[in-house]
């Protein structure tokens, strides 16, 4: 069966080098599979992305409003398509994302966010969510050194400090699906416990 990977983090977790180490592994375990990221991977949901991260300001719910539209696109036109082939799909952030960012960093209400899953992402679930968490003060340092931030890059640490908030509540919530990776550490280590934790889903397919 096709498997389902989403990788979460805030600011300078880490990610790109962690879907890179996901990509590695996946090629050794000849699975075919697909890489994608939200918001994103489809080409309206690209130009949704555009807006999300570029535009000069915009309201809380419609921020909220936007990424769901790009995932309702990407759900449904690259998601459930490659699962459909037999295909696996690594996606760079999924709907824990819109729990961490915007109910816990912008305090829209919990239900909200609850039935928009519900009825855009329904049973399309990732099967495994690797969580990166790194404290804030670490991840925004790391991600000063990068080209320019984008609009939701230049909040302010709180901001920052809420969203691990609500990724390490999320991770509480569904300690099956999601593994946290310790991010503070070096890169090294982050690979280390990526490759870990991939190795601990291969077994628990093969040993359900
Ligand atoms: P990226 O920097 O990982 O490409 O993600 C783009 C930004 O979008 C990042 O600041 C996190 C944010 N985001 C949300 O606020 N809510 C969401 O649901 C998703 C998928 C991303």
């Amino acid at each position: 069966m096709p498997q389902f990977i989403s990788l979460e983090g805030s600011e300078g977790a880490g990610k790109s080098s962690a879907m890179k180490v996901i990509a590695a592994e996946l090629s050794q375990w000849q699975v075919p599979f697909i890489e994608t990221r939200e918001p994103g991977g489809e080409s309206n949901a690209e130009q949704i992305r555009e807006l999300l991260l570029h535009s000069a300001h915009l309201e809380a719910k419609t921020e909220l409003l936007l990424m769901f539209a790009a995932r309702n696109e990407h759900v449904v036109k690259v998601i459930r398509p490659a699962l459909k082939a037999g295909q696996w799909v690594v996606s760079d952030r999924f709907v824990d994302a819109s729990y961490a960012y915007q109910g816990y960093g912008r305090g829209l209400q919990w239900q909200s966010i609850e039935n928009l899953e519900q009825w855009v992402v329904g049973e399309t679930q990732p099967n495994l969510t690797l969580m990166l968490d790194v404290d804030p003060e670490i991840g925004l340092k790391r991600a000063a050194k990068r080209s320019q931030k984008d609009r939701i890059e230049k909040e302010a640490i709180e901001f920052f400090e809420n969203i691990r908030c609500g990724y390490l509540q999320r991770a509480e919530s569904n300690p099956r699906r999601i593994k946290v990776i310790d991010a503070n550490r070096s890169i090294t280590s982050v690979k280390e416990q990526v490759i870990k934790q991939l190795s601990y889903f291969k077994q628990s397919l093969l040993n359900p």
